[in-house]
């Protein structure tokens, strides 16, 4: 594995801003977000350039910014040889928005087109990426960060969106297309061995001492969970998948499943001419995935402990006694003991659903069903019991909606959009059911998902 191996980049180049060169522009309303290959430079300089799908062409994508409240409006342009949509991960959007196909709209062709216009009803980080193929297309770099701005931002001196991929590359440093390897989809899905912060392998950012960073990090890993450190930058967590946090947390080992994000306000303090760094660690050893060079002070004193960012406007969940309660049991897997499942309304067999590429199961059946998996009243409180009976951890991620995890003690965690669910298990969320619509409930590693681990619930108007 190269995975963390500090490349060396020629020059003092390498100085990185998140997202150069694409910035939001308000005074163009219908902007074009175009899906098409391109190239980037992933490797150090002695590989060749990897060859990659990207927004824009490259990855990440644009960061896309507006105000919370306001309308992000993206005529997406299919320049790929592939159908594909946009999903706009954690917004709580328009159904017909979201971008699911076959539930939501019809995949955009090769050549086609899609007019995607939502308001932003919540502040905070979130991210786009594809919703067909996921697998493939974002294991080629296709995605993106949203950034949905609060009407007053904590005062920090700098804002820095850290998009975190793990890619498999082979030897010449292009994409390793093994996606359908049934290996990884019957375990933990597609890991890499080369870590990228926003598309660099020596990420590098200058900073000055006792300076504060709002730092917005995404996962954008088909699969890994990745397990962070702080050296030489101390703080808090301020933010959740885009929702603040009741008060910020201090910063100690993160764990960043895929498709979660994590807002930070650090200060940094480490001295004049020393290195800080966002680090992964892995069992027993630690990769710098992003250095922070320190220059000068900034200030002689830290700033003081930063407050809560404001509340978003997400519904409260009403009383979990009379909630709508529903059970979803995951199965299957590599040592798992699945000894079948239901697909296309028939029972199969192991060995056939390993044929059909359905490793998985979501209450006994391999396939996305046709019934949701709850019918929910508008603005209902429902309570989803999810079941780990698999030796893998598993990312769920709800659409349209942002839940709460029920601790054992009955209390209601921080809001999310999506939650890592340790082997064996068990995790209850509860939300109020307040946007209308059909809504996927899937597990994040993107392998699972299309290998089972997909399902739906309804929303009534
Ligand atoms: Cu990040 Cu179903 O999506
Ligand atoms: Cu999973």
């Amino acid at each position: 594995m190269i995975i963390g191996r500090r490349p060396f980049l020629a020059g003092t180049g390498a100085l990185a801003i998140a997202g150069a060169g694409t910035r939001y522009s308000a005074a163009d309303p219908v902007s074009v977000l175009r899906a098409a290959p391109g190239t980037a430079r992933l490797a150090p300089a002695e590989y060749p350039k990897t060859p990659i799908w990207g927004y824009g062409g490259a990855t990440p994508g644009p960061i896309l910014r507006v105000r919370q409240g306001e309308r992000l409006t993206r005529l997406f342009v299919n320049a790929l040889p592939q159908p594909s949509t946009v999903h706009w991960h954690g917004i709580r959007i328009d159904n017909a928005m979201d971008g699911v196909p076959d539930l939501t709209q019809a995949p955009v062709p090769p050549g086609g087109e899609f007019l995607y216009d939502f308001v932003a009803p919540d502040a905070g980080t979130y991210w786009y990426h594809p919703h067909n193929r996921t697998w493939e297309q974002m294991a080629r770099g296709l995605y993106g960060a949203l950034i949905v701005e609060e009407p007053h931002p904590p005062e920090v001196d700098r804002d820095e969106v850290l998009l975190i991929d793990d890619w498999r590359l082979t030897d010449d440093a292009s994409i390793d297309e093994s996606f359908g390897a049934m290996m990884d989809w019957s375990h933990a899905g597609r890991l890499g061995n080369w870590l990228t912060v926003n598309g660099e392998g020596d990420f590098r950012l200058a900073v000055g001492q006792l300076e504060r960073l709002r730092l917005r990090l995404v996962n954008t890993a088909n699969a890994r969970v990745f397990s962070l450190a702080m050296e030489g930058l101390d703080g808090w967590i301020v933010a959740l998948d885009g929702q603040p946090l009741a008060s910020p947390e201090p910063i100690g080992r993160m764990t960043l499943a895929p498709a979660q994000r994590m807002d930070l306000i650090v200060d940094v303090t480490a001295g004049p001419g020393a290195e800080a760094s966002l680090t992964f660690l892995d069992r027993d050893e630690r990769f710098p995935i992003a250095s922070f060079e320190v220059a000068d002070e900034v200030r002689g004193l830290r700033l003081p402990t930063p407050d809560p960012l404001p509340e978003n406007p997400v519904p409260v969940p009403g009383s979990l006694a009379d909630a709508h309660r529903v059970s979803l049991r995951m199965e299957g897997g590599a040592m798992g003991g699945m000894r079948g499942a239901m697909m296309g309304g028939r029972m199969m067999d192991m060995r056939q659903l390993v044929e059909a590429g359905r490793v998985w199961s979501f209450n006994g059946r391999a396939d996305m069903p046709d019934e949701p998996l709850v019918s929910a009243a508008a603005g209902e409180t429902v309570r989803i019991e999810m079941v780990n009976d698999t030796a893998w951890p598993h990312a769920m991620h709800l659409h349209g909606h942002h839940f709460r995890k029920i601790a054992s003690d009955g209390r209601l965690g921080p809001l999310r959009d999506t939650t890592l669910v340790a082997q064996n298990e068990t995790v209850e969320i509860a939300f109020a059911a307040d946007n209308p619509g059909d809504w996927l409930l899937h597990c994040h590693m993107l392998e699972h998902s299309a290998a089972g681990m997909m399902t739906w619930i309804r929303v009534a108007g």
